[in-house]
């Protein structure tokens, strides 16, 4: 397990937290794979039949930790699961794969700050509560990249494109409210229910019918299009921008904690 991904298991319920409060809980390569390694260990264990996720302080995730974006534009292109475990680049795949493929339960406890990934990763949870705290934002534009993890595919289908168009193209950040309204966060505890109430709901769907609810789940994560390819060509696309002087320059801009100027750029 990653040395920042905290996992704990009682009365069928594991909980898994993300657990690196200095950076925000901004997502390294070892920290997918850790989250991914845990909820995959979750679908063999008779003992576990639900999954929560959630952060520690402040945050739940900040997103992709921004220093790995920068040594990743200086690495070739890799994006398919098996490729990303044997690179050292920030596995997003990987984790994806896990979150898909798992068969039980997956709830996010969202406490508080959901960057990037940390909003994206949402759309492949079954249920998704959150502290009013709580703060979204999928700011791909602002880092001169494109949306991921399967989110250009899921968001307009959560929310209606021109909504999905408003968070995306301004990628400014958005409160739990506004998550409710675009359908991809269940419910607002405040800070402190949000643990106890998510551990409530986690054991009610433990004490169910096992197999009834992971095929109920199942029969409801059949997507029209093919996620899969829409993630591959994410992938790529991101890829492509994380190597352009636009998203270089933005990269930088953060380092610097100065606003990104892209006013040379066409
Ligand atoms: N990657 C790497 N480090 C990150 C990070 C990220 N995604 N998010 C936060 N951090 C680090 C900061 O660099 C800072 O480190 P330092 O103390 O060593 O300087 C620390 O976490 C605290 O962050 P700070 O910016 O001081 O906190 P804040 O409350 O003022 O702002 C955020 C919090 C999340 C709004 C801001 O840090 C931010 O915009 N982060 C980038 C989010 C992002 O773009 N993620 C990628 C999306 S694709």
């Amino acid at each position: 397990m990653s040395q920042y991904i905290d996992v704990e298991n009682q009365d069928g319920v594991q909980t898994i937290r993300i657990n690196r409060p200095d950076k925000k809980n901004a997502m390294t390569g070892g920290m997918y794979t850790g989250l991914a390694d845990a909820i995959r260990s979750a679908q063999s264990d008779k003992q576990i039949r639900v999954t929560v996720v959630t952060g520690v302080k402040d945050s739940f995730t900040a997103g992709n930790d921004i220093s790995d974006f920068v040594s990743q534009s200086e690495t070739p292109v890799k994006t398919s699961p098996e490729k990303s475990k044997s690179r050292g680049l920030a596995p997003v795949p990987d984790l994806l794969d896990a979150l898909d493929s798992a068969d039980k339960p997956l709830l996010a406890a969202v406490n508080g700050l959901a960057i990037g990934i940390g909003t994206t990763m949402l759309f492949h949870f079954d249920l998704v509560y959150a502290s009013d705290y709580a703060r979204f934002a999928m700011p791909f534009i602002n880092l001169g990249v494109v949306p991921e993890a399967g989110s250009s595919l899921l968001a307009p289908l959560a929310m209606g494109r021109q909504k999905a168009c408003e968070l995306f193209l301004f990628g400014e950040q958005f409160n739990t409210s506004t998550a409710i309204e675009c359908g991809f966060v269940n419910q607002a505890f405040s800070v402190d229910e949000l643990m106890p109430e998510v551990k409530q709901k986690a054991l009610k769907l433990a004490a169910k019918a096992p197999s009834a609810i992971r095929r109920t789940k199942n029969l409801m994560r059949r997507f029209g299009p093919d996620l899969g390819e829409v993630m591959k060509a994410e992938m790529e696309i991101f890829a492509e921008q994380l190597r352009t002087a636009e998203s270089k320059e933005a990269m930088q801009a953060f380092s610097e904690r100065r606003e990104a100027d892209f006013s040379k750029f066409h």
